[in-house]
C-alpha cells in the first residue's frame, strides 16, 4: 500500500471561463467540486493506476464532511483524522481561451497539539503496512516547518521510503530526515534557493540531504538527481489543457516506482507519461489513459550528460 499525506485538505472549487477579465463580472458555466489537496490527487492517480492507496490526513468542519463524501465516492480509503477547524476550499480558474488556469489558496485551519499527536497514532499504524508514503503539499497555520522531517524520520523507523512535495522552508526542514525523493517543481526550487539556476539548486537539496532530487520543469519535462546517475526525461509531446495536478501526476508515478522497486530511468518514464496526460485530463487528479500508455510507449529518460 502507498500512503499519502494531505496535511491541509481542501474542497477544490474549478471554474471554467473563456478568459479572465480583470475587474470583470464572470458567469461560471462549468463548475466541478471535489476533494483536493496534493496528497488526495496524488492518491487519485495512484487508485486510477491499480495501487493499493490509504488517504490521511486532517480534515474539519462542514468542508472536511465534503471530502471525506468524495473520497467515499471514488471508493478511496479514507483514514483522516478528524479536527475542529474547518476545512480550506481551492479555487482554480480555467481559461480556455488562453489554456491557461489561475489558482486561489485558502491557507487551512489551524491544528492543536491533540490533534497533532492523534495524526502522528494514525500514521504510524499505516505506515507499518505502507511500501512508500507521500508527504505533499503546504503546512498548515501551527504546524512547524519541520513537520515533514518529523513524518519522514517516523517512515524511515519503518523502513518506508518517503516522496517529499513541497517548498519553502517546509522543503528545506524535510531534508535533515534524509527523503528518498523531493519533488518541486522549478519556480519551488528556484525560490525557495534564491537561484535560477535548476541544476545547481537540484544539487544543492541532493547536498543537503535528499537521496534522490527530482526538478519538474512543466512541458520541458522533468531532471533527476539519483543515486543512479543524473538523468532527464522529456515528454514525447506537448500537451495543452490543465497543467494544475500534473506535479501531482508525477509524484504518483515516483511513489509506485519506489513501492515497486523499478529502476530510475523507468520511474522517470512513467512521470512524465503519466504528468503529461493529467495534462490532457480537466481536473486535477485524473488522467487520461488511453494518452498515458500511448506516451509511456515512446518517453525516454537518458543521462544528463547525454542529453541534447
Ligand atoms: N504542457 C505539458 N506537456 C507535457 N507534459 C507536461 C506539460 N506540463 C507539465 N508536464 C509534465 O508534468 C510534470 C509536472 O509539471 P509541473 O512542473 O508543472 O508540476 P507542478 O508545478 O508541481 O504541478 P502541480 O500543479 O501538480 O503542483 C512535468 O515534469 C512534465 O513532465
Ligand atoms: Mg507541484
Amino acid at each position: 500500500m502507498i500512503t499519502t499525506v494531505t496535511l491541509n485538505a481542501a474542497v477544490d472549487v474549478t471554474y471554467v471561463v473563456d478568459r479572465i477579465q480583470h475587474g470583470g463580472s464572470h458567469r461560471i458555466a462549468s463548475v466541478r467540486r471535489r476533494a483536493g489537496g496534493k496528497g488526495i490527487n496524488v492518491a487519485r492517480v495512484l487508485a486510477a493506476l491499480g495501487h493499493s492507496t490509504t488517504v490521511t490526513g486532517l480534515v474539519g468542519g462542514t468542508a472536511g464532511e465534503a471530502v471525506r463524501r468524495d473520497l467515499a465516492g471514488a471508493g478511496l480509503a479514507d483514514a483522516l483524522v478528524p479536527i475542529t477547524g474547518e476545512t480550506r476550499h481551492t479555487v482554480t480558474v480555467v481559461e480556455e481561451e488562453a489554456d491557461d488556469a489561475s489558482v486561489f489558496l485558502e491557507a487551512g485551519p489551524p491544528v492543536t497539539a491533540g490533534e497533532w499527536a492523534e495524526f502522528k497514532a494514525v500514521y504510524g499504524r499505516l505506515l507499518r503496512r505502507s511500501r512508500a508514503v507521500v508527504l505533499s503539499g503546504s503546512l498548515p497555520p501551527g504546524l512547524p516547518e519541520d513537520t515533514y522531517a518529523e513524518l519522514v524520520t517516523l517512515a524511515r523507523q519503518q523502513n518506508v521510503p518517503a516522496v517529499v512535495d513541497t517548498t519553502g522552508n517546509a522543503l528545506l526542514a524535510s531534508l535533515d530526515a534524509s527523503p528518498a525523493v523531493v519533488k518541486p517543481n522549478r519556480s519551488e526550487l528556484c525560490e525557495t534557493l534564491g537561484t535560477e539556476d535548476a541544476q545547481a539548486g537540484a544539487h544543492r537539496l541532493r547536498r543537503a540531504g535528499a537521496e534522490a532530487v527530482v526538478v519538474s520543469l512543466g512541458a520541458d519535462g522533468m531532471l533527476a538527481l539519483t543515486p543512479d546517475g543524473e538523468l532527464i526525461a522529456e515528454p514525447p509531446r506537448r500537451m495543452t489543457g490543465n497543467p494544475t495536478g500534473a506535479g501531482d501526476a508525477a509524484v504518483a508515478a515516483l511513489s509506485a516506482g519506489l513501492a515497486l522497486g523499478t529502476s530510475w530511468p523507468e520511474r522517470l518514464r512513467e512521470a512524465v507519461a503519466l504528468s503529461a496526460a493529467a495534462v490532457s485530463a480537466p481536473l486535477a487528479g485524473d488522467f487520461d489513459d488511453p494518452t498515458y500508455r500511448e506516451l509511456l510507449a515512446q518517453a525516454r529518460a537518458v543521462p544528463l550528460a547525454s542529453a541534447p
